[in-house]
């Protein structure tokens, strides 16, 4: 080979390294033979027990190890183009950042905002309206949804019994070799159980732990939250898991929590989203409408609609929304922006294998 071949080969190579670190482009093939982590469930010392509806000996190592590479990996599809991580990113706590509503399959453009996915151990009811009702059938509902993966779970089994690396996986994980449905919904469960989010500053200030300290608009923004918010944002989780309107529009445009109970009380209503790592989760609301925190806010300040089924919350005193001042707002969302939780978003467990 000719030097100057050579010196353009390797200035190529280097623009190629430069680029994939710009724009942060990640192998989107995973690696089967990841190693193997220790790993618990424990629940954080300022969180609830969860409710019964969760084992909380369900997860083991190998389980989990098996549910992070099928979190990630495009197999589950037909065509290998879609995995649960094109939707669910672990840099914006497992939402997808900047798209108003999901696209999955052949660029399907879904009707709701990605939900950030962490502390699910806790939840008993799974969606924005809360049809789900078992945490294994969310990943069957994504894995069948013509719109998210778009395969059948038969489909999606053959694809992994066809793909070599999975025998030991399963093996590993359940003692046979057997590839079945309820083997990769669960796995997918353990892996989703462990995405547990408790070590934002604001965890650590109502623990007393080193890092836990907040500035002065933080702390007013902290109690003027407890006035106006965690009616429905409650504490610790900061969502009381109820389905609420915040009179978004006149008229509902989805139906929300009434297409799965059929209840015209329940038009609009969707559930009381968690504000954990909210700073990462835009756009907000469960059609993405709103870009920004400073949007939300404005909503519940001047935006709120007298929608028939508008909660109580809402509509005090005959007047609309709550009552805020710019300032107010300001201070809520520096109050918000402490419940980052830097630690989970690197977690490297959770991380692509
Ligand atoms: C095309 C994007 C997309 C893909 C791919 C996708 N999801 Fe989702 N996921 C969503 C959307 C949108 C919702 C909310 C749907 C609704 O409320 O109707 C959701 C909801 C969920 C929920 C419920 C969260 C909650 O708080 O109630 C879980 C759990 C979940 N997905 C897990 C998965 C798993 C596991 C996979 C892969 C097997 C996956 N998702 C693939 C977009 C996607
Ligand atoms: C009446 C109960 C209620 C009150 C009070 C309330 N919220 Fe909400 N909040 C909700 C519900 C329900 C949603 C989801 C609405 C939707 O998507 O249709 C939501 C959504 C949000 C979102 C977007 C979350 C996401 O993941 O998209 C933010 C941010 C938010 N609220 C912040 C606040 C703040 C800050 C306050 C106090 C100033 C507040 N909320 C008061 C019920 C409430």
């Amino acid at each position: 080979m000719k030097a100057k071949t050579k010196i353009f080969g390797i200035i190529a190579f280097i623009n190629l390294v430069l680029f994939l670190v710009a724009y942060n482009i990640r192998p989107i093939k995973v690696n089967y033979d990841a190693k193997e982590v220790q790993l618990k469930f424990t629940v954080p010392p300022n969180f609830p027990q969860p409710g019964s509806q969760y084992d909380q000996h369900f997860v083991t190592p190998a389980g989990f190890k098996l549910g992070r590479i099928l979190f990630y990996d495009r197999a589950l599809s037909i065509d290998n183009s879609i995995s649960c991580a094109s939707c669910h990113q672990s840099f914006s706590a497992f939402s997808d950042q900047n798209k108003h509503v999901s696209q999955g399959f052949k660029q399907c453009s879904g009707t709701r905002n990605t939900p950030a996915l962490f502390n699910l151990a806790w939840q008993k009811e799974f969606m924005w309206d809360g049809r789900v009702k078992l945490f294994q059938l969310s990943s069957h509902n994504a894995i069948i949804n013509p719109c998210e993966i778009a395969n059948s779970m038969a489909g999606a089994v053959e694809k992994l019994r066809a793909n070599g690396h999975y025998t030991d996986l399963f093996r590993n994980a359940y003692g046979s070799v057997d590839i079945d449905s309820a083997r990769l919904l669960n796995a997918l469960t353990q892996f989703m159980s462990m995405l547990v989010s408790a070590n934002s500053r604001y965890d650590k200030y109502r623990r007393y732990e080193q890092g836990g300290v907040f500035t002065t608009d933080e702390k007013n923004g902290y109690i003027l939250f407890r006035q106006k918010c965690s009616a429905c944002h409650k504490e610790p989780l900061f969502t009381d898991l109820s389905y609420r309107n915040t009179g978004l529009d006149l008229v509902s445009i989805d139906r929300g929590r009434d297409s799965s109970t059929h209840l015209a009380t329940d038009v609009g209503k969707f559930r009381v989203p968690s504000l954990r790592n909210i700073e990462v989760t835009a756009p907000y609301m469960h059609d993405g409408r709103f870009a920004t925190l400073e949007d939300v806010l404005t909503h519940y300040a001047n935006g709120v609609k007298r929608n028939t089924h508008l909660d109580e919350q809402l509509r005090h005193n005959g007047t609309l929304g709550l009552a805020l001042s710019s300032s107010d707002q300001h201070k809520i969302i520096a109050f918000l922006k402490t419940l980052t939780d830097k630690e989970f978003l690197t977690d490297v467990r959770f991380q692509i294998p």
